[in-house]
């Protein structure tokens, strides 16, 4: 795996890590214990910041591209595309429920549990579906001007948690997953 394809499979195993923790922390909650919310909250806004306007923007131009190569893959990159505005929604409405929380608002215990598996398993069958079924096409398929229309067609932006300078509001994130991927098991 390399180039394009290894970056966006890079992206996707952060993705999944970060929902990793986003479902321990609900774990806790569901055993009666007291999540970090501001650590939920900072994986979702990350996950609405960088996913929602570089990773699925990039993907929504190489789906259509892949359509163009091969048109059986029509259904499967029209799905995939949906569930992206579909995520985005599902992570806002969840977003805005741990904004209350973390404002002292009432919210019932169900409300935010349903929030959040809606969002994980949205999330995770997701990248599921683009790791098995569209990254082998893609790196069959896409030519190297495909590759080129896909990164000109989306302004590259750094990365506000994994890239080389980390934005404020994630800094306490970032510390807390490299002390975690050095701890010893
Ligand atoms: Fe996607
Ligand atoms: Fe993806």
């Amino acid at each position: 795996m390399k180039g394009p394809i290894k970056k966006w499979h890079d992206e996707h195993a952060q993705f999944a890590r970060l929902l990793d923790y986003l479902a321990a922390e609900m774990t806790a909650f569901h055993d009666g214990g007291d999540p970090d919310y501001d650590l939920i909250a900072d994986i979702v806004q990350y996950l609405k910041e960088y996913s929602a306007c570089q990773h699925h923007q990039r993907e929504d131009v190489a789906f259509s591209l892949l359509a163009k190569r091969d048109p059986t893959l029509a259904p499967l990159v029209k799905r995939l595309a949906h569930e992206h505005r579909v995520i985005d929604n599902v992570g806002s409405s969840f977003h805005e429920l741990l904004v209350c929380v973390l404002n002292d608002g009432v919210i019932s215990r169900e409300a935010l549990e349903s929030a959040a598996a809606t969002y994980l398993v949205y999330y995770r069958a997701h990248i599921e579906s683009e790791e098995s079924q569209v990254l082998p096409a893609a790196a069959r398929l896409l030519t190297e001007s495909d590759w080129k229309a896909v990164a000109d067609a989306v302004p590259s932006a750094p990365d506000p948690l994994f890239g080389a300078e980390v934005g404020l509001t994630y800094r306490v994130m970032r510390a807390q997953l490299l002390a975690d991927a050095t701890a010893p098991d």
